[in-house]
């Protein structure tokens, strides 16, 4: 009851709050980008946003639901890289499919990932992290949020290239992940950089490599995986905002303003770039060049993951 009905024009959307499904726990990577840009959105929507944090099974759970949401743009959710591509290859029987699924929004955010470690790990950079590894492979622990999530294939397509097989610890997010990791509870993982940003500067953690090629200026001193003797050790995560398909066109265009809008603002560009994000420019923020990288990451990941598990 109250449901607008499907089809309904943009007019007079949106007429209620919206909510914004987070696949993971509260204060990570992806909750972290989500409430930036859609506390700007909501300003120019004139609605507030809630975000909801839905967790479990590497963010497909909170995938699924909201792939079967009403299609009316008042149910949302800022899916990425794993989620929406390397999940697909993961899960023989996923319950969503990232393209058939999904009408695309925008893109939020590129997201260099890092190799990073507990602060005592043994091992001064990352030729001796290699070392160390292969002469420990059998009480490694490795964390990372869930199969499916951009932690989980990113340090899969590690493990391969290094042919390493640590046991796995998987948490609700990359945010309690990291807290096991400043702790000193677990080994390793492989992170979005706005979550590791924050504990590398307070010294809880240190990064060895990141997987990008070219270093970023929010960890200068970090090497590139190139630079430090692994270049095929490639990954670049991206968060999007996606709706169930079948939402209004017109409905997403609004969206999709809100967005463009969002990401030019100082509120939203400072705190993410600061982080060490990459904010897309204006052609990489359509709905159409959603759906294109949506696609060749689709394919990419299914190539690197399949590879991987050979
Ligand atoms: C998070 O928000 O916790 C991360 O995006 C999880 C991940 O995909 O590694």
């Amino acid at each position: 009851a109250g449901e607008p009905a499907v089809g309904q024009t943009a007019a007079d959307y949106p007429a209620r709050p919206l909510t914004v499904i987070v696949p993971f726990a509260k204060g990570g990577p992806t909750d972290v980008v989500a409430r930036i840009v859609t506390a700007e959105m909501s300003k120019t929507l004139g609605q507030p946003i809630a975000i909801e944090n839905v967790v479990g099974a590497g963010g497909t759970t909170a995938t699924q639901r909201a792939a079967r949401a009403a299609p009316d743009g008042y149910t949302l959710i800022v899916g990425h890289m794993g989620t929406h591509a390397a999940a697909v290859a993961l899960y023989p029987k996923l319950g969503y499919d990232p393209d058939a699924d999904f009408a695309p929004v925008a893109l939020l955010t590129r997201m260099p990932v890092l190799l990073v470690a507990r602060r005592h790990f043994p091992a001064a950079d990352f030729g001796e992290f290699v070392a160390y590894v292969r002469g420990h492979t059998h009480v490694l622990n490795m964390a990372h949020a869930g199969v499916g999530s951009v932690s989980y294939a990113s340090c899969t397509l590690l493990n391969h290239l290094l042919r390493i097989d640590p046991t796995g610890v998987p948490f609700n997010g990359t945010k309690p992940a990291m807290d096991a990791l400043a702790a000193g509870q677990v080994d390793y993982m492989c992170d979005q950089i706005v979550n590791v940003v924050p504990p590398l500067r307070e010294g809880a953690v240190r990064a060895y490599v990141i997987a990008s090629p070219e270093r970023d200026p929010a960890v200068p001193t970090v090497p590139t995986a190139a630079e430090a003797g692994l270049p095929a050790f490639q990954v670049e995560a991206w968060n999007a905002m996606f709706v169930p398909k079948g939402t209004p066109e017109a409905i997403v265009g609004v969206l999709n303003a809100a967005v463009m809008r969002a990401l030019d603002r100082p509120e939203v560009r400072d705190p993410l770039i600061g982080l060490g994000g990459i904010v897309p420019p204006p052609d990489q923020r359509t709905p159409d060049a959603l759906h294109a990288h949506l696609r060749t990451e689709l394919q990419k990941w299914g190539q690197v993951l399949k590879r991987a598990s050979d």
